[in-house]
């Protein structure tokens, strides 16, 4: 792995921390799943991200301008048994050699070393919104300190969340990170076009589902991003549906949301398409009013325009479409305005995209939505919902659901669309399949 990278992060955070504060956060805990089985262990992104280091029962602290070593990380010691039934583990030489730390030390030492870290500091980093134990531990520290506390010790008397410093940093993209999210988006494309292909000789939406990953691991990326969605007819209607134990119907569409993840970056990519590799002709007019919203927003990801601009171009071209296919009826400033799209399109245009598929960085500044600037990278995905029992639309529209989602890198001159490989428009994915 790129320790350079990890080490610019390490620097960067330290500067926006400041010399006499310290920084504490703590990796993710394993979670059990049944008797002797935990689930996957995925690294807690904002751990991973300063660390680089992917075990569980570690904790991180950083104390900017530490003559004896900035960078302190308790972790596992090496355990000859431990790495014959679980594996390798950095122990704590690794955690110095290979991981960048200045110094390590055994977990089980944290009470006793933490309260003494923290003499002298003014104010304490770490992550607020999760993690009660560490909240807990932290007080119990803090606590400890000032019962010890001589005169001239100083408790630390602010407590302030890492999350602001951290998450303002990974909104913005670097060159590496890019690269990351360029591999996933291109294995993950892959495996849209896989489906697309195979569709036809699978019967039910896990077989699908099942190409999907297939691509994912033989290009080397044992995980997905999240929880695949592959959803057949009006399956696509539930915008979480992970089930994906229906039977595939010939003049149904599939609607598959699905991403890999590659050195914990994800993709997010969602495709709509005709199992029988031809659109019926109201699928083909409600997919090309999807397809025309998606262009459109991401015709507005430039630098300087202002986050929100793509959801109300979405829906614009989303609500006079409906009026013109006689879904909606009304003038269609007022249906904007009374949001009438909203039983047929409910979600937001996107979001940020990086380590966690619904990213980190606020979306507002001082109440304004903010502007887009070079590095972020975020989604365009409108959709079309329409409930399979709603009696006020024409029999034709009902229980189809369309989303169309690409993962789009800001750039000096507007964008790029990272997921472009993966065919979207009508005529690509018919020839496609028929090809197939
Ligand atoms: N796959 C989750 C999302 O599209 O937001
Ligand atoms: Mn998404
Ligand atoms: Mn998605």
């Amino acid at each position: 792995m790129n320790q350079e990278e990890f080490k610019r992060r390490r620097r960067f955070m330290m500067e926006e921390v400041g010399e006499g504060n310290i920084v504490i956060i703590a990796s993710a805990a394993e979670k059990n799943r049944n008797r002797d089985v935990d689930y996957p262990f995925r690294q807690d992104s904002d751990f991973y991200y300063l660390t680089g280091f992917a075990e569980s029962n570690a904790v991180a602290v950083f104390i900017p301008g530490r003559q004896q070593g900035e960078y302190l990380l308790f972790c596992s010691e090496f355990d000859a048994q431990k790495a014959l039934w679980e594996g390798v583990h950095a122990g704590l030489e690794g955690a110095v050699e290979d991981y960048g730390a200045d110094d390590a030390f055994p977990i089980e030492d944290l009470d006793d070393i933490l309260p003494g870290l923290l003499e002298n500091k003014a104010r304490v980093f770490y992550p607020m919104g999760r993690d009660s134990e560490l909240n807990h531990h932290i007080l119990e520290w803090v606590n400890t300190l000032r019962e010890k506390s001589r005169s001239g010790i100083r408790v630390p008397g602010e407590f302030v969340s890492l999350e602001h410093v951290l998450h303002e940093m990974r909104l913005f993209k670097s060159s590496q990170e890019i690269a990351w999210m360029r591999q996933a988006a291109d294995i993950s494309t892959k495996a849209h076009i896989r489906a697309m292909t195979s569709c036809r000789s699978c019967q039910y939406e896990f077989q699908v589902e099942a190409e999907l990953i297939h691509e994912f691991m033989f290009h080397g990326l044992r995980s997905p991003a999240y929880p695949l969605i592959v959803a057949n007819g009006a399956n696509a209607c539930i915008l979480h549906y992970t089930e994906n134990s229906s039977r595939l119907q010939a003049g149904d569409l599939l609607l598959i949301d699905a991403g890999a993840e590659c050195n914990y970056y994800a993709a997010d990519i969602t495709r709509t398409f005709p199992v029988s590799g031809r659109f019926s002709q109201p699928q083909k007019l409600l997919y090309q009013l999807v397809l025309d919203a998606q262009l459109a927003a991401i015709e507005q990801v430039h630098p300087g325009i202002p986050w929100n601009r793509s959801h109300e171009i979405a829906i614009e071209v989303l609500t006079a479409g409906l009026v013109d296919l006689g879904i909606l009826s009304g003038a269609v400033s007022e249906l904007i305005e009374e949001e009438a799209y909203k039983p047929y399109y409910m979600h937001r245009i996107g979001h940020w995209l990086g380590m966690d598929v619904h990213d980190v960085g606020d979306y507002k500044l001082d109440g304004q939505w903010r502007v887009l600037e070079v590095g972020m990278v975020l989604t365009i995905e409108p959709g079309l919902y329409i409930p399979k029992e709603d009696t006020s639309v024409a029999p034709q529209w009902r229980g189809i659901g369309i989303r169309i989602e690409d993962d789009v890198l800001v750039t000096d001159s507007g964008c790029e669309v990272l997921t472009d490989a993966a065919p979207k428009s009508i005529q690509e994915i018919e020839a496609l399949m028929q090809a197939g």
